[in-house]
Order: C-alpha cells, then structure tokens, then sequence
C-alpha cells in the first residue's frame, strides 16, 4: 500500500485526504497545512498525524510515497509550486492539483525537475475520469468515430446578471484567473480525445455587470484552436455570466467522419451517433444511442482519478505513461498562455511552445 500525505487542507485537501483513506491501493498517513486548525481538524477526522510546516512532515515520516499538493493561491494556483518541489527534492511521488502552476516558468521547471528526480508527477486533471468519457475512449479505439472532424467543448458555471455577486476572493482577482484556474480542464479534456493542439486564437471579455463593479477576471473565454493531427475545436468556457442551453455546465462534443459522441454534464451522459446506422445522414436528424450512467455529482470524479493515479504507481508505468501527468497538466498552461497571448494581440493566432520530448534524456529540454 502507499503512503499518501496532503498538503493543503482546504475543500479540496479534505477530499483527497478521503480519496486515500478509502482506497484499497492507499494509506492515509499525515496531513499538512500553515494553518493549526485545519491541519488538526483534519487529522482528528482522518485519524492521522497533522503537521504545520511541510519540510517537517517530510523529515519526520520518510516512508510516505505520495504527496498531494491541494494548496492555491491566486489564479488557484500560485502556491503549488514551492510545496511540489520540496517534495520531488526528497524523492517523493508529488500528485498537484490543478492549474499546476499560475506561471508558466514554473511549471515548465516543475515537469523538469519530477523528469531530473525520476518519480510520478500526477496532476488532478479529473474532468476525462468518468465513466462516459472511458466509453468515448472505446469508441474511439474500435475505429467508431474516425478522422476528427471538430470538438465543441462548453464547461463552466451557470448563473445570469441578477445573480452576480461583485468580485470575488483575491484569488479571483486577476484578469486570467478563470482561464488559468479552470480552463487547466477543458484543454485537459480536448487534448485527452483529439491529441496536442497547434494553433490557438482567443476572444476573452466580461460583461457589462462586472466591468460596472471593476472586477478583473476576464469570465468569458471563447478559443478556436487547431489540433496537431487535423481536426479543429471550440473551447467556450464562462464562470457565471449566463446559462448553458444543450448539454448542460458540461458539454463536450467530437464529430468524426465515421460517428458522434457527446458527453453531457461530465459524468452523466454519453451519446453516440454512428452514421452508418442512418438512412439518410445528410437530411436526418437521427436519435443517438443513449446512455444514462445515473451518476450525477461531479465529485464522483476525484477517487477515480486518484485511484488511477495510484495504480499506475503500483504498477510501476514507465514515467511517460502516468495518466494525467504533470507533463499534460503544462501542456494545458502552455495552451492557457497562448491563449493570453492571442488575447492580447487582439486574436491573433499563437503557436502553443512545444512541450518536453517523451524520450530521451528529457531534463535536458
Ligand atoms: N480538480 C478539481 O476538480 C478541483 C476543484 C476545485 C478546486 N481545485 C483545486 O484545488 C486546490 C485547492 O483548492 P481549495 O479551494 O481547497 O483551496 P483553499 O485555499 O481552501 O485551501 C488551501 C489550503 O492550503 C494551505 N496552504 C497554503 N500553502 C501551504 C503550504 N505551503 N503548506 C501547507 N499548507 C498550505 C492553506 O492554509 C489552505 O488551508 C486549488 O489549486 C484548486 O484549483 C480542483
């Protein structure tokens, strides 16, 4: 069983403290965090040892395999850098949460060095860890879709006008923060199916409500990107500002020259759509098989991508085969800065910088 330690016991700290404990492959065995309270709440609840200074943690338990970095920071992610490298440089297998780092400099360094230290450098890229997307998966694997046509990805947060609440916490507080802090997910979820993306052209804005209130965030991130291997995608992703019609807060659909499938609302639906089983595809509008999984709680997603993250350690994977590696997670920044890019040159079309080689002696990239 491995040892697994969190640090950060905020929300998201807790559920992975829960992940662990309830996993057969698991050992919860410490818990960590710069605030007493938390730090012994959760100990108490996980009947662990509760550390307040991390370095601490690290020396007084070297047998813990694993640990997760569940703390934020502004765009919910600038601490997650320091606490993830004092734990590669004690060896350790370092599971962070998403964005993997608020600066792209950072997390380039990150991926490096978890290369340099030869351990599995996992981020918590749920969104593709369910139970439609794993049969979408099949579907693309037994030749059921075909040459990628385009993706439509839709995914974030209802809410309207009259619901708008003023600026939020200073983590909110900057004009990328939805893009870096929850975009890490969309681009995790295209990259998953339709492979790395090439080009990418960004339109980000606000609506009047939050321009009147001077808040920052720029909540509306509409981007076309092109993928390496053909085919092209749509990315609209807002935190509030407006309902999603079709498809619900989680929509992703993938057109292929031989059939459809949409997910919808993440871990509910799946839909598939084979052309071959159609009369007359170009008039119709035919009734695509349906699946219901009856699961409708998004949290459903963090024990199974955790599990997977401890069975591909169990299994010993070569590193470049961890799913949802750090690897992936800087392949959804690099993708996240050329969209700010783009943005900021009105549009223009940005190249995404090329991400580490698989092979070879990758910290030397
Ligand atoms: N994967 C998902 O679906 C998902 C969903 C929501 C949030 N998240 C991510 O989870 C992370 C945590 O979110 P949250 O809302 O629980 O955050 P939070 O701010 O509520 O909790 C973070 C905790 O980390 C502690 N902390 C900060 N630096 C520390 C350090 N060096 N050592 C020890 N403790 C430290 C803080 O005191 C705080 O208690 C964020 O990165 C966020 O983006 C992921």
């Amino acid at each position: 069983m491995l040892k697994c330690a969190v640090v950060g016991m905020g929300g998201i700290g807790n559920t992975h403290a829960r992940c662990y404990s309830e996993d057969p492959l698991a050992e919860l065995v410490a818990v960590c965090d710069l605030v007493k309270e938390k730090a012994d709440a959760a100990a108490e609840k996980f009947g662990v040892r509760a550390f307040y200074d991390e370095e601490e943690m690290l020396k007084a338990m070297p047998e813990i395999d694993i640990v997760s970095v569940t703390t934020s920071g502004y765009d919910n992610g600038s601490m997650h850098y320091e606490p993830a490298m004092l734990a590669l440089s004690y060896g350790k297998n370092v599971l962070v949460e998403k964005p993997i780092c608020a600066d792209i400099n950072d997390a380039r360094e990150l991926v490096r060095y978890a290369a340099k230290q030869k351990v599995y450098l996992g981020c918590d890229l749920n969104h593709y860890f369910t139970q439609p997307a794993f049969d979408a998966d099949e579907l693309i694997k037994n030749g059921k879709v075909g040459e990628l046509v385009y993706c439509i990805h839709k995914v974030g947060f209802n809410g309207a006008e009259s619901k708008y609440k003023g600026p939020g916490a200073p983590r909110w507080q900057t004009p990328y923060s939805h893009l870096k802090a929850f975009c890490a997910h969309p681009f995790s979820v295209m990259r998953h199916f339709c492979g790395d993306i090439s080009a990418v052209q960004a339109f980000l804005f606000k609506p009047g409500v939050r321009a009147t209130a001077c808040d920052p965030m720029l909540s509306i991130d509409s981007i076309h990107v092109r993928f390496a291997n053909g085919g092209v995608g749509y990315l609209m992703s807002q935190r509030g500002d407006a309902m999603f019609g079709l498809g619900g807060w989680w929509s992703y659909e993938h057109a292929g020259t031989k059939g459809t499938f949409c997910i919808e609302n993440c871990v509910e639906k799946l839909h598939y759509w084979n052309i071959d089983e159609v009369e007359n595809p170009s008039m119709a509008s035919p009734t695509p098989k349906t699946t219901d999984y009856g699961v409708k709680e998004f949290g459903a997603t963090f024990p199974v991508r955790i599990h997977a993250y401890l069975e591909d350690i169990t299994n010993k994977v070569p590193l470049e085969y961890l799913r949802a590696s750090g690897r992936d997670a800087l392949a959804t920044l690099e993708y996240t800065f050329a969209a700010m890019k783009s943005y900021e040159n009105g549009g223009a079309l940005v190249v995404p910088e090329l991400l580490p080689a698989f092979h070879g002696d990758i910290t030397r990239i």
